[in-house]
């Protein structure tokens, strides 16, 4: 068996029902492959006995999980209301400008995708841009140069983590 399988079938042994380590599973399987291809379906669903349709289904319903492959770094800009009230249509569209790219879309380096996103629960301090899962707060059209000076050559911080995942896997407020 691998390692992931491994792992998975640790982060099930605490829970008392199998199943239930669906969410923490995907996750494992994502920071496995960087994202989530048919294999890593087929892998959670031996670890906790299910079928690879349904650990897909629960993965389809969560912006955290990867369908398909994305960028070295991921950057996610909401646009709902509180965030375009505070200019994040103007913040997606320096973005778009700077990368060459339009939202949904990666990079042709491979380096960044863009994505939009639903309120990312930060709504007091709009315009909010995560950046691999990591919030940016106040974020201007102004500041994206930087933003994207600063991530270019930078480690990324996992991809596969949700909001607030630390590195040691610790849940914190998710603030950058
Ligand atoms: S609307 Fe942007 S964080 Fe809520």
């Amino acid at each position: 068996m691998s390692d992931l399988y491994d792992e998975i079938r640790d982060v099930a042994a605490q829970y008392p029902v199998r199943r239930s380590a669906v969410l923490p599973a995907l996750r494992l399987a994502q920071d496995h492959y960087g994202w989530l291809p048919p294999q890593a379906f087929r892998d959670v669903a031996e670890a906790l006995e299910l079928t690879p349709a349904y650990c897909q289904s629960v993965a389809s319903f969560y912006d955290m999980f990867h369908l398909e492959p994305v960028g070295r770094c991921l950057i996610e800009v909401c646009t709902n209301i509180s965030c375009a009230l505070v200019g994040a249509q103007a913040v997606l569209e320096q973005f778009e400008n700077e990368l060459g790219i339009t939202a949904g879309q990666t990079t042709a380096d491979g380096e960044f995708t863009l994505r939009t996103v639903e309120c990312a629960g930060g709504c007091g301090w709009g315009t909010v841009v995560a950046i691999d899962h990591r919030y940016r707060e106040h974020v201007k059209a102004d500041d994206v140069g930087g933003i994207l000076s600063e991530l270019r050559g930078a480690e990324p911080v996992g991809v596969g983590r949700g909001p607030g995942v630390s590195e040691d896997g610790a849940v914190g407020d998710g603030a950058a």
